[in-house]
């Protein structure tokens, strides 16, 4: 299995969004952080730019939506083409209608869980889904450090994936790095977010290639 990487534009310059897409051309997606300060402390960006993001990018968008009001926005960022919409199971009551809702237009639907949020009332849904999230950071702000804890959670959540034989990718997003990515990989994870580890590196490309390196030597264990 080759490790996903999706560097994440939180880290970005925003007023060189285009430039800094194109500086991490060689990941696999390009993962937006959508964050409406009511979710989570902190704000970003919302459909408008994320439109654009997606009419320059070279590569897929996978968005997280960090937002409290997912059953009313989450559909307009699978309608404007993103590949990936994950929302949290924090902030609705009706996850699996609004996964059905997003697979009908045409994007992979994802579930995110918040540190604190148990994996086991999930594990149900998941064949509903096309990405389980686990947050390896509180979410709301890059730059935080890898949460260790969330490991067993991550082989708890692969365990489950593979006795049932979905196809669900395995993300984890906070704090991913050289040094923490092959504990995550090894943990189970497939797909890694990784935003100040990449644009915070002198070169976003070999960045890209120093964390697939990570997690592929972690898996050839
Ligand atoms: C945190 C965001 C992450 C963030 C990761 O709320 O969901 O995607 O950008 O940033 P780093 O990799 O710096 O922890
Ligand atoms: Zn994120």
């Amino acid at each position: 299995m080759t490790a996903r990487i999706q560097p994440s534009i939180l880290s970005a310059d925003f007023v060189n969004m285009q430039r800094d897409v194109g500086a991490i051309a060689t990941a696999d997606a390009v993962h937006v952080d959508v964050m409406d300060n009511h979710f989570v402390p902190n704000l970003t960006f919302g459909l408008e730019m994320v439109t654009r993001v997606q009419a320059v990018s070279p590569i897929p968008l996978d968005v997280h939506l960090m937002i409290t009001d997912v059953d009313r926005w989450a559909p307009g960022y699978a309608e404007l083409g993103a590949f990936s919409v994950t929302f949290h199971a924090e902030a609705t009551s009706e996850p699996v209608a609004l996964a059905r809702r997003l697979r009908a237009v045409g994007a992979r639907a994802g579930l995110a869980l918040k540190p604190g949020t148990e994996l086991t009332p999930y594990l149900e849904l998941l064949r509903e889904f096309d990405q389980l999230l686990i947050m390896t950071v509180e979410p709301g702000f890059g730059g935080q450090s890898f949460n260790a804890d969330m490991l067993p959670k991550v082989a708890a959540a692969r365990a489950a994936i593979d006795a049932a034989k979905l196809d669900v990718w395995l993300q984890v997003d906070g704090g991913v790095t050289t040094e923490t990515i092959g504990r995550a990989a090894e943990a189970g994870a497939d797909t890694f977010v990784a935003g100040s580890s990449v644009y915070g590196a002198a070169n976003a490309a070999d960045a890209i290639a120093a964390l697939r390196d990570a997690a592929a030597a972690r898996h050839a264990h």
